[in-house]
């Protein structure tokens, strides 16, 4: 792993991709990079991630404590949601939050990101949810991501933006990227009279490449396989689960998550 000055340094660099490219306005977004069990850096709250040196990032532990932070700064408002993405997944050493203009505006909408449109947003990036509201900086937003985190790499906050996480920065800023960019893509080809979706055969063969490379994280792929078709609209809908205009909602999570705990105790 690079030195912790690099990292910092890495952090500020990601920042300023996602102010330079519209992700977040203002003061906006958070990102956070774990160190060990118990050392994780993240950005200050309140300042412009686009304008950032190694010197504002602060280090917390494992609940969101402050370790080390230089002047005035002081960690996000938003690390208890950061923490427990780290919490719920092990293999997660990088966490992004940013409010991407075409993914947030779906978030408005309460529309996820889950139709199957593209090739490489299936294969890399799989299904996008959405969480339940709540206000920002409680408790309330971790413990509505919660149940998405086991079954997917990113999630949309409801009436907020999105969250993207991965086994390093730069994977888990991609994500947020590729979110964005399949979002825009799916609200153009709304404009266009809508998307024609990639059928369920092409889906699955889509599904049989990801697994294939072996790519790190959680996709609907594994969901799909691991529920034996009865993901309830969690997948692609290529195992005749609800696609895009169907939504996932908290309760059908609830049911997936049910049907996998049932399903992972009758194997042992
Ligand atoms: P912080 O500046 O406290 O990280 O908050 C920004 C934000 O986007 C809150 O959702």
């Amino acid at each position: 792993m690079a030195n912790e000055f690099e990292i910092k340094k890495q952090i500020c660099e990601i920042g300023k991709r996602i102010y330079d490219r519209g992700m977040v306005a203002a003061n906006d977004g958070n990102i956070s990079v774990k160190l060990s069990d118990n050392e994780f850096l993240c950005t200050p709250t309140g300042v412009s991630k686009g304008f950032m040196t190694p010197e504002y990032i602060c280090k917390v532990d494992k609940d969101g404590n402050v370790l080390q932070a230089n002047g005035n700064f002081k960690p996000s408002s938003e690390i208890k949601m950061h923490m427990r993405v780290y919490k719920c997944r092990p293999d997660v050493n990088s966490v992004v939050h940013a409010h991407p203009t075409f993914a947030t505006a779906f978030a408005i909408a309460g529309i996820p990101l889950t139709a199957p449109i593209m090739p490489e947003a299936v294969i890399a990036l799989g299904c996008v949810p959405i969480a339940e509201y709540g206000t920002p900086s409680t408790m309330e937003i971790p413990d509505a991501v919660e149940k998405y985190l086991p079954y997917y790499d990113a999630v949309l906050l409801e009436n907020h933006g999105a969250l993207s996480y991965s086994v390093d920065l730069l994977s888990a800023y991609h994500k947020m990227e590729s979110l964005e960019f399949y979002a825009e893509l799916l609200y153009k080809a709304r404009q266009l009279g809508g998307p024609k979706e990639l059928s369920q055969e092409q889906v699955q063969r889509l599904y049989e490449i990801r697994r294939k490379f072996g790519l790190p994280g959680k996709h609907p792929a594994n969901l799909c396989a691991e529920l034996g078709g009865k993901c309830n609209g969690g997948c692609h809908g290529n195992c005749g689960g609800k696609t895009q205009s169907g939504t996932v909602s908290g309760a059908d999570v609830e049911k997936i998550v049910a049907e996998v705990t049932k399903r992972i105790l009758s194997q042992q």
